[in-house]
């Protein structure tokens, strides 16, 4: 773990032993929850109460951020030996499967559901509470605007299912 990481609420963050955090990411701030405050006449942020629970041999790159989840007794997770790129966010409650490899620039909204083994390239936008099921692999600039249920490459905007997963390094 580098000298400059940002532990936003510490108490909320569970963090296994072995995963390594690159200097610079942010583990814990609230998500973009905003609401009209009709009384005040402003814009108010939901302050968030839930936790953070990363798992074993999991690997954060510089400058991602992975956000708390909103609700006292929710989290957002990430499971074991999954691998996160340079600037990638990730919103409150997501969970995110085994062994997923998520490239940098990507950008996860709240409650989005990813299974194992899945892929995502450079730069991909997946909407808030989408289910993306294991052993997708998602292209470089896709927009994930519907649920994946089944596995194989998926690209564009919106994303649309190419082809089969072939073997080996899926991207
Ligand atoms: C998704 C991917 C694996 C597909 O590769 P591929 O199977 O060789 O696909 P092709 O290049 O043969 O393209 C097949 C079709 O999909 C389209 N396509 C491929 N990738 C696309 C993408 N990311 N966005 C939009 N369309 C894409 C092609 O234009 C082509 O369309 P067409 O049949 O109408 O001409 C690859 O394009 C990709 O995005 N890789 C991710 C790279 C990356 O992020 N690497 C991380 C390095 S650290």
């Amino acid at each position: 773990m580098g000298k400059w990481n940002r532990f936003d609420y510490p108490d909320h963050c569970l963090v296994a032993r072995s995963t390594v955090i690159h200097k610079t990411a942010v583990i814990g701030p609230d998500s973009m929850s905003i609401k009209v405050d009709e009384k005040q006449k402003k814009l108010i942020q939901f302050e968030h109460q839930g936790g953070i629970c990363i798992n074993e041999d999991v690997r954060i790159g510089p400058l991602s951020v992975i956000h708390r989840a909103t609700l006292e007794g929710k989290e957002t997770v990430i499971k074991s030996g999954t691998h996160i790129g340079t600037m990638v966010n990730i919103g409150h409650n997501s969970v995110i499967g085994h062994d997923c490899v998520i490239v940098s620039g990507t950008n996860i909204g709240g409650s989005v559901q990813i299974g194992d083994d899945v892929w995502i390239g450079m730069d991909v936008s997946i909407k808030p509470h989408v289910k993306i099921c294991s052993h997708a692999v998602i292209g470089i600039g896709s927009v994930v605007i519907n649920d994946i249920d089944k596995s194989g490459v998926y690209v564009g905007n919106p994303a649309r299912y190419i082809r089969e997963r072939g073997e080996g390094k899926p991207l």
